[in-house]
């Protein structure tokens, strides 16, 4: 029987990337707190680095690219933080997204955006057509996501089809599940990053990551660097991923 083991070497010798990335930008608190600055000066900071490492990714040849900007749960926080969020959301959308658009990047977003201010959302939305019209790395932002909401809200459409009767209850399969995710059509993540030193998902992709590689780093994503990222990309190349096989 074939195996399912593969080695993330290439036989040339050379190195292979992930083809669907995730990272969970991580420790923006605790960059503003050690440096005694308001926690809003750390998502700023962060916000900032998320435009190199974007630039980075794309640079090197990454095909999918999923930054985790915005949980379900972060509504939890102080309304001034979730508010200076916002604010930077808008910023960025206005500014950094159109870089990446000349770039060639395909942005989308991935999430409940349907609850954000009229003015983000007709941000997303321009974005988001920009976007359809590249062909070049895929980047996933996900604002407002969470990986059970995702999951639940794929259920509910399958339920929906079933009860139309355009669907058998036996026709509900892991590949029609995963084609009523936000991320129908891209492979799943290969490997995920989470800077800050936190070893948990925090409910980042839970369906997409069943087989993904976890590497925790114990930088903060403000401090995160193209070098960092390097090293977690040789890391991931040396590993022996089997897929539950041999
Ligand atoms: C991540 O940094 C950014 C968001 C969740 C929006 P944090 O704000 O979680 O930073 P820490 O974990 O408190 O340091
Ligand atoms: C995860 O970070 C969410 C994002 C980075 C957007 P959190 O800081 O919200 O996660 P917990 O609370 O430490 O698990
Ligand atoms: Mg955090």
């Amino acid at each position: 029987m074939k195996s399912t083991a593969q080695n993330n070497s290439s036989q040339e010798g050379q190195r292979v990337l992930p083809r669907h990335l995730g990272i969970i930008m991580d420790g923006n608190g605790r960059w503003a707190k050690k440096r005694g600055l308001p926690r809003s000066m750390g998502h700023r900071a962060g916000a900032a680095n998320f435009k190199k490492i974007i630039r980075y990714c794309n640079s090197i040849g990454i095909e999918c690219l999923t930054m985790y900007a915005f949980s379900t749960e972060n509504w939890k926080r102080p309304k001034e933080e979730v508010g200076a969020l916002m604010v930077l959301f808008k910023q960025y959308l206005k500014d950094a997204l159109k870089e990446f658009l000349k770039e060639n990047v395909q942005v989308r977003f991935i999430g409940d955006s349907s609850v954000f201010d009229e003015g983000l959302q007709t941000l997303i939305r321009k974005n988001e057509e920009l976007g359809r019209t590249k062909n070049g790395m895929i980047l996933n932002i996900a604002m407002n996501y969470g990986g059970r909401a995702e999951i639940v809200q794929a259920a509910r459409s399958l339920a929906k089809q079933v009860q139309a009767g355009t669907r058998k209850p036996e026709e509900i399969t892991e590949e029609a599940l995963s084609q009523q995710l936000y991320t129908a059509g891209q492979p799943d993540l290969d490997l995920v990053i989470r800077p800050s030193g936190e070893y948990r998902i925090s409910n980042f992709m839970l369906w997409q990551s069943a087989y993904a590689e976890y590497i925790v780093m114990d930088i903060l994503w403000p401090d995160f660097t193209p070098e960092n990222l390097e090293w977690a990309l040789d890391e991931y190349a040396n590993r022996n991923r089997r897929f539950g096989g041999v």
